[in-house]
């Protein structure tokens, strides 16, 4: 495992992107409060704040871009998408939305069918989980204990903890509970896949205790594809038998197809056979994201959707996506640089509360390491940690994170190993000069969702 495949495309567009001095890095960074979301993308070179509708499309899809219905009901590219879906998923029903979090907004409140219900997760992306709040519901994260323990290989970090999630089932009383959320692969423990096996025995807990099973499934292909790595038994399995798989265990898929689908907008709302639930959801859909038949989309970006959706599983295109991830956690760990082992799906995560042990969480360590990367490199990463995490509704008080986490999240098809070379250099030398980092605080935080827009001061 310790080759690294060279990328099965070539590129035939380019888009230009310029280094910058330090000097001008300094000038940008005070100008953007110390906040990385406030920095124009040209003040960056190399952009790894996300993997989210920022890859590259291939010809195919730039071709049945120019083939897109722009009908308000009925568009043609709605069927060919929804023909698509139905033969990856094996599901009944589908309603395209705007991004992932659509989906949620649709989906999520009609689950929570009355006050006080609880959805419990491997683990909720931050958007799934303001949504849960946003519908009156508690969102529980349930992941495996592997998870926290960085340094040891364990091949599906990203696992349910079933024994736990059973005894919060029985706790809580299963009318309490609205939903099981599946996220694959499990975005916030660090790009980490989820089992078949885990899968299956979740699954078959949902159907004792009669609770929905909804897959987050953003980065489905990516997951499907460890399992093919990594799961005993599936290694002469194709991918999309895999996938189909996956889906079998579950009776919703809600998707941001920013990711695995390869394009730049766009999400799924799939239902595996419940008519009136994908009524309901139709129904929602309307005032919320559009007419049924494009839900917020253009019918080209339905068109491009269909395209992307089967690209995103193929096995050659997976395996150098992923093998371009490892590359760079590699380098990073052998730097010594602590990162989370394996490496994850879509990006590396930097422990920066190990590496910055004298910062304290509510001075944002990995938030500090991610302006130093980017002052160093000009590279542009996110902080996943207490910054991101917010205040106690309750007390008022900052949270602490269980990581601080800088993440490197790598655009589908869109760098290459030199870039990634590039970006290892620079994480190595803001690691060697970790211990002048300072701390943050606020000079302004907002109310909701703070890490977007917040003003920071070093110490
Ligand atoms: N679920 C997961 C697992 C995600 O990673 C995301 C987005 C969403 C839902 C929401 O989808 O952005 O299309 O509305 N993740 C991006 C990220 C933003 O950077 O990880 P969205």
């Amino acid at each position: 495992m310790d080759r690294f495949t060279a990328p099965p495309y070539r590129i035939k567009m380019i888009e230009p992107i310029k280094q910058t001095t330090l000097q001008e890095r300094k000038e940008s960074l005070e100008k953007a409060y110390n906040n990385l979301f406030l920095l124009p993308s040209e003040a960056v070179y190399i952009d790894l704040l996300t993997d989210s509708g920022t890859g590259a499309m291939s010809h195919y899809q730039w071709a049945a871009l120019m083939q897109g219905d722009e009908s308000y009901a009925g568009s043609r590219s709605f069927y060919r998408l929804e023909e698509t879906v139905k033969e990856i998923t094996g599901y009944k029903y589908m309603i395209p939305v705007h991004q992932g979090r659509g989906a949620e907004q649709v989906v999520l409140p009609l689950l929570a069918k009355h006050s006080d219900m609880y959805f419990i997760s491997n683990m909720h992306f931050d958007t799934t989980r303001a949504h849960v709040e946003l519908a009156g519901a508690t969102a529980i994260d349930c992941v495996v204990d592997e998870c926290f323990d960085i340094d040891t290989f364990s091949p599906f970090k990203g696992n349910m903890n079933v024994e736990k999630c059973e005894a919060y089932i029985k706790d809580l009383g299963r009318e309490n509970i609205a939903g099981i959320i599946m996220t694959m692969t499990n975005n916030s423990a660090g790009g980490q896949p989820v089992s078949l096996e885990n899968l299956r025995y979740v699954y078959a807990l949902t159907q004792k205790y009669d609770i929905p099973l909804i897959m987050d499934g953003a980065r489905f292909a990516e997951n499907a594809c460890f399992i093919k790595q990594r799961e005993k038994g599936y290694d002469k399995h194709e991918i999309k038998d895999i996938a189909r798989e996956m889906f079998d265990h579950a009776d919703i898929f809600l998707m941001s197809a920013k990711k695995d689908a390869l394009v730049n907008i766009g999400g799924l709302i799939v239902i595996k056979k419940d008519v009136e639930f994908f009524r309901e959801c139709q129904g929602r859909t309307v005032p919320y994201e559009g007419f049924p038949t494009y839900g917020g989309l253009a019918g080209r970006d339905m068109e491009a959707m269909a395209v992307g959706l089967k690209e995103g599983l193929e096995e050659d295109y997976l395996i150098h996506r992923l093998d371009q991830v490892r590359y760079l956690s590699e380098k990073l760990r052998k730097a010594g640089v602590p990162v989370q082992y394996p490496a994850g799906g879509h990006a590396v995560f930097v422990d920066c509360k190990n590496m910055c042990s004298h910062i304290p969480f509510d001075q944002f360590p990995a938030q500090s390491v991610c302006n130093a990367l980017y002052l160093e490199a000009g590279v542009r990463t996110v902080e996943v940690g207490s910054f991101l995490l917010g205040r106690d509704p309750k007390t008022g008080k900052n949270i602490e994170s269980p990581f601080e986490w800088m993440r490197l999240a790598i655009p589908r098809r869109t760098y290459t190993y030199a870039h990634l070379d590039h970006v290892a250099e620079g994480v190595i030398s803001v690691y060697m000069k970790r211990k002048e980092l300072k701390g943050l605080y606020f000079e302004y935080e907002p109310k909701v969702l703070r890490h977007f827009m917040a003003k920071l001061k070093y110490v």
